[in-house]
């Protein structure tokens, strides 16, 4: 009896992510390659209790399901997870729990989305596919960014590379050898919706000058594929120096994420960009694997206040 008081009835959980190429031009219908971060992770526990309520432990926030409003993304979840599986709100206690830092460029917040989704779907005894969990994790996405690409949601709940362009189905890839990277925050939150924003005014205002941009992120992400697949690492690093390049010209790099990019390749890194929304968040460095401690220990000194090592494994899918 008291092991079951002790033990959620469900659990579930994603992990975070980074864009490799092509952020904010994804928006616009070109290519963009994101991986999972499987170093960080978001968690749900379902626990019984009298009525459906999500607790967000690291926000000290609690939602009662059926009482909030309609742009409240954790009822949201909760009440679209309900529909798909044509059940009531569950008497449950839906504690959530993240390691994914927020308004960091890392996908928090679709994470979140998906670890409720799969704690409810085993409390439930349920299952949905991928595709399934994804779409329902979208629909939230659109209340923390406005007009998401999918690409977060995409690669959260699939948890594999994938090439992603917006409107069709993720095209998971071969990865060919390992491929590196130090991750580094630069500490100011930026929340993807505005950024994403800004890029829309901008691009309204001149429209000819961001399809041209958005052309080049495109163009960059496509043979970034090509490299990975053909496990050319070092072709890989010019071409995130070039998307950064690019983003920096769309207006979302920023002084601290210039700092660290500039410490990472000082320390050696084969090429260093921003990833995901921009403004602040986070940075991704390309590197071999005998530097990264290296390059780590430069973003530190640098300013980050988290550094990550990740490493995009090797897989057989073409
Ligand atoms: C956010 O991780 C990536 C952006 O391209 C926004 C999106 O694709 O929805 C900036």
């Amino acid at each position: 009896m008291s092991s079951q008081v002790n033990r959620p009835l469900a659990r579930g959980q994603a992990p975070g992510k980074i864009i490799l190429f092509g952020e904010h031009a994804v928006v616009y219908g070109r290519p963009a390659i994101a991986a999972p971060v499987q170093q960080v992770h978001a968690r749900a526990e379902v626990w019984p209790a009298a009525a459906c309520v999500v607790e967000a432990v690291d926000l000290a926030r609690r939602v009662v399901a059926a009482d909030a409003p309609a742009d409240d993304p954790f009822a949201h979840i909760v009440r679209l997870t309900c529909e798909a599986l044509k059940r009531p709100l569950p008497p449950w206690r839906i504690r959530v729990t993240s390691e994914i830092p927020i308004a960091a460029g890392l996908g928090s917040g679709a994470a979140i989305s998906a670890a409720i989704v799969r704690a409810m779907l085993a409390g439930f005894g349920a299952e949905l596919d991928n595709a399934a969990i994804s779409a329902l994790v979208y629909e939230v996405e659109k209340i923390h960014h406005g007009a998401p690409s999918g690409i977060d949601n995409t690669v959260v709940v699939y948890e594999q590379p994938v090439w992603y362009v917006r409107g069709q189905a993720p095209r998971p890839f071969a990865v060919a050898r390992p491929v590196h990277f130090v991750i580094a925050d630069t500490g100011v939150a930026s929340p993807t919706r505005v950024a994403v924003g800004d890029v829309n005014r901008a691009w309204k205002q001149d429209k000819s000058r961001y399809e041209a941009l958005f052309d080049a992120a495109g163009a960059i992400a496509d043979q970034a594929r090509v490299a990975i697949e053909r496990g050319d690492i070092r072709a890989l690093g010019p071409l995130m120096d070039e998307n950064q390049r690019v983003l920096a010209e769309m207006g979302v790099s920023s002084p601290e994420l210039d700092d660290l990019i500039r410490a990472a390749r000082a320390a050696g890194a084969l090429g260093a960009k921003l990833s995901g929304g921009g403004r602040g968040g986070n940075m991704i460095a390309l590197v071999e694997e005998e530097n990264a401690d290296r390059v780590h220990r430069a973003l530190i000194a640098a300013g980050a206040i988290r550094v990550i090592s990740t490493t995009v494994p090797p897989t057989d899918v073409v």
